[in-house]
């Protein structure tokens, strides 16, 4: 599809701060698998700053910000497409230039059970489910 092919990773920069928190304030809670509430603008710019992930993209339609991808230092691939673009393949097309910019023997997807879409996205790019963890946490 020709509009798939107009689709870019370029690195996260500071200046894609403000894109960034907004793209984290429209995820749903069920998305939401590690955060469990929103940081603050100041807790997320030290984040990026800290360089968390081994790679960590924005996904481009020619110069429109409409997503962001990252690859951790444990080979956790995160994909998350804003809310009001909707591309078929799209999610898919990311993955592939992530995988592709990226070469590794094995890729790891921690996905919220509850998160339908995102599991039959992962399923059906070829991702097999390998463990269910729990969590217990005090404090
Ligand atoms: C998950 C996500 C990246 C998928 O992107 P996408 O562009 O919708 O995916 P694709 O169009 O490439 O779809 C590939 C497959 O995913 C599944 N899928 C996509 N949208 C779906 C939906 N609404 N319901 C059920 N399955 C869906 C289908 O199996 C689809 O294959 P098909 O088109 O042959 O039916 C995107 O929906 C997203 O950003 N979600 C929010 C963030 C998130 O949950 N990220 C995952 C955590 S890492």
């Amino acid at each position: 599809m020709k509009i798939n092919s107009e689709i870019k990773l370029t690195l996260v920069s500071k200046s894609d701060a403000q894109f960034l928190y907004g793209l984290l304030k429209e995820r749903e809670s069920n998305v939401n698998i590690s955060h469990k509430k929103m940081p603050t603008y100041t807790q997320h710019i030290k984040f990026i700053e800290s360089k968390p992930y081994s790679k960590w993209y924005i996904i481009r339609l020619g110069n429109q910000k409409i997503g962001s991808a990252y690859l951790s230092k444990q080979n956790e691939i995160g994909i998350f497409i804003t809310k009001n673009i909707h591309i078929k393949k799209l999610g898919t097309t990311a993955l592939n230039i992530l995988i592709k910019k990226n070469r590794r023997k094995r890729y790891l997807a921690n996905i919220n059970p509850k998160n339908k879409k995102s599991i039959s996205f992962f399923k059906k790019n070829g991702f097999e489910l390998i463990q269910h963890t729990f969590e217990l946490e005090l404090s």
